[in-house]
């Protein structure tokens, strides 16, 4: 909860005003009835009001935190700057029922002074808590004031697991919606109940979610990814929203291990620039699809650096073009291409030997 959020009390104690029934509750004593009916509003006015009171309490409690938490903050950093560990440590103590993002700065430098003092295992207990409050700037992680640790094998696990919030804190960003086209890209793969789809790269499971929600539960996808980070991200993800049609497939970088001739589509959102030897991955590809199935790939444009200060960069991006020629190398063949989206291509592919007659419906 917003600490500037108006607080809704009935919602924290379950305020409902109490029924008054015309017969006497069962809780008091045998009278008359219009004796029990007085007695039982005094009993509701009394427990509604203790229950007003108490909630009043946590909401005046909940409005203090902001300047509690900030003036501990402000205090933190007095001591921190004064070099004063013994304060800053009693204070940090505090800190800790207010690990929010906005403190992230604090909770890092206490993370910090630990280290210094050579309170390993605390350094780590702080890192993760700020690692726990979301947002983590991972380049922070490098800086030289975890010399004395930053060999370590934790260290690096710790070091990891910022890096896949960071990356898919990328993915999942809201503005990404504006050019990635979610709903428009799912028209164009048109996929059907009961379809069987490889999610190559799956990524935090941008597309996975929504292609295994249009197979349904007759449908079968396969999210295929080299980070184990991503496939724990998304098992987690398909739990919350209760999709049961997903198998997370952890593989290696130069294969896939698709189940041969027995997948619908293929999706590649945003990966094949990161792949080297692509004619070679193609060939794998090749074994996936059933007679009929198709390859979809969405890619990055080229672009400058002006152009697009985000993304591959350029020396990492790959053209449409390139790509054609990697996948005619083992037969594989474009039949159609979609130009709506701003900054990617999206290109369906297909066996020669399963493409319909005529010629190949590039765009
Ligand atoms: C830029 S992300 C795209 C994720 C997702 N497709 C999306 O559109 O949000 C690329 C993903 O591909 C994975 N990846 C990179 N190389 C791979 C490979 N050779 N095989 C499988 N996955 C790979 C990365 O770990 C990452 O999760």
């Amino acid at each position: 909860m917003q600490y500037s959020e108006s607080i809704d009390l009935s919602r924290i104690l379950d305020l409902k005003p109490l029924p008054l029934s015309s017969k006497p509750p069962s809780y008091l004593p045998h009278v008359s009835a219009k004796r029990a009916h007085l007695v039982a509003i005094l009993v509701h006015v009394i427990l509604g009001t203790v229950a007003i009171c108490l909630a009043l309490c946590v909401a005046s409690a909940h409005s203090k935190e902001p300047a509690v938490s900030d003036s501990l903050a402000a205090a933190f950093q007095q001591a921190y700057e004064a070099e004063d560990s013994p304060l800053a440590l009693q204070i940090a103590e505090q800190l800790k029922d207010f690990a929010q993002a906005e403190y992230i700065g604090t909770l890092y430098s206490v993370a910090v002074m630990h280290c210094r003092l050579g309170h390993t295992d605390e350094s780590y207990s702080w890192l993760e808590n700020c690692l726990a409050t979301g947002f983590w700037n991972f380049r922070h992680l490098r800086d030289d004031d975890f010399q004395s640790i930053r060999e370590e094998e934790r260290f690096g696990k710790l070091m990891q697991s910022a890096w896949a919030k960071q990356y898919i804190a990328m993915f999942e960003r809201k503005e990404r919606s504006e050019f990635q086209k979610p709903d428009e890209v799912m028209k164009t793969l048109a996929m059907k109940p009961g379809e069987r789809v490889a999610d190559i790269g799956a990524g935090s499971g941008y597309f996975t979610i929504p292609v295994a929600k249009a197979v349904g539960h007759e449908g079968l996808v396969w999210a295929i990814d080299i980070r184990q980070e991503m496939l724990d991200y998304l098992r987690n993800l398909l739990e919350e929203e209760q999709v049961e049609n997903v198998r997370l497939m952890f593989v290696d970088m130069d294969d896939p291990q698709l189940p041969d001739g027995r997948i619908d589509q293929i999706l590649m959102t945003d990966i094949l620039h990161y792949i080297q030897d692509r004619t070679a991955c193609a060939a794998k590809l090749r074994v996936g699809p059933a007679t009929g199935g198709r390859i979809v790939i969405i890619d990055y444009r080229l672009k400058s650096w002006e152009e697009r200060p985000w993304g591959p960069p350029p020396e990492q991006q790959l053209s449409r073009d390139q790509v054609d020629v990697d996948f005619a190398a083992v037969g594989l063949m474009p039949v159609r291409g979609h130009e709506f989206l701003p900054e990617q291509y999206s290109v369906e592919y297909m066996a020669e030997r399963s493409m319909p007659a005529g010629p190949a419906l590039s765009t």
